[in-house]
């Protein structure tokens, strides 16, 4: 690529990183029903109308913030992989406001969860057993799960010392603590057997030989007629998204450095492999 062309897609692309970083500020402003300068709010408006027709008009309070917990995270996700680039492999984010803002984007996987168990009786009734939140990070999904599902007892295991302590703290402040237990714990060497009847898995942020152990271990320790749900990356349909999925995106980059994609069909066969006679699939 000649650099007159490496320059234009250099400004194409960063055309889109404004437009997201529009759209975060554009929800931060409504989330605090702060006052920007009127100059700032009329071009960040004009901005958002004209990525998004109808804005953030038809979103809840509820959806304004997770739609900026997303931001969030994205954008420290991206500036932590931009600034140390000679990082390590694996989960390697420390920035308390990144982590805690997946962590509030992850909840919804909860909500998913129970509108999956609407009409699914068996699902429904793993909801009222133990349930076992692998990789719980700072530790929001399980309190969540315990909100939602008033008899569930739920165990979070994360092996990252920075997302365990806010997953202490933050178990330590629910209404829901008696309920939640955060374990330090490597899921390879879970040891229990027929002890829970849900697991969620969140698969990207895996290595492929550490999601595979996972999965013998958790087909161990489901109860029978327990269920595993796991959380895959949608395929981008996009040329660029696609390719930077296919060579490590910055999200699985950042995430699990030399974790290959999991396609669903892979989930399924190792699924299958590990005896896991039934699994639910949440595309993310
Ligand atoms: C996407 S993050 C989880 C986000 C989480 N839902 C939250 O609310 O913060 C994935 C987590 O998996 C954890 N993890 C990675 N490998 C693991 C392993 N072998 N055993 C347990 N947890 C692991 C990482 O430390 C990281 O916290």
């Amino acid at each position: 690529m000649d650099f007159p062309t490496f320059q234009a897609e250099l400004r194409r692309i960063s055309g889109h990183v404004q437009a997201f970083a529009a759209i975060g500020a554009a929800a931060r402003l409504s989330q605090v029903k702060q006052q920007a300068h009127p100059a700032v709010e009329a071009r960040l408006i004009a901005a958002v109308e004209a990525i998004l027709p109808g804005g953030l008009d038809g979103l809840d309070a509820q959806q304004v913030s997770d739609a900026l917990e997303y931001v969030t995270f994205l954008m420290g996700e991206a500036t932590e992989l931009f600034q140390t680039p000679d990082r390590p492999p694996g989960w390697v984010l420390r920035d308390p406001a990144v982590l805690r803002a997946l962590g509030q984007a992850s909840r919804q996987n909860v909500r998913s969860i129970v509108t999956l168990a609407n009409d699914r009786p068996r699902l429904a009734a793993s909801l009222a057993g133990r349930f076992l939140d692998v990789g719980t990070g700072v530790g929001a999904m399980a309190p969540e799960a315990a909100e939602l599902c008033p008899s569930l007892q739920v165990v979070g295991l994360d092996i990252w010392e920075p997302s365990l302590a806010l997953a202490r703290a933050n178990v330590a402040a629910s209404p829901h603590a008696a309920r939640v237990e955060i374990r330090a714990q490597n899921v390879t060497q879970l040891d229990e057997l027929a002890a829970y009847t849900l697991a969620w898995l969140a698969a990207p942020f895996l290595a492929r030989p550490v999601a595979e152990a996972a999965l013998d271990r958790l087909a161990v320790a489901l109860a029978p007629n327990g269920h595993l749900v796991v959380g895959l990356y949608a395929m981008p349909t996009d040329k660029a998204g696609a390719a930077l999925t296919a060579h490590g995106s910055c999200t699985v980059v950042a995430m699990c450095g030399t974790s290959p994609r999991w396609s669903s069909n892979s989930v399924l066969e190792a699924s299958s492999r590990s005896r896991l006679a039934r699994s639910h699939r949440r595309v993310w």
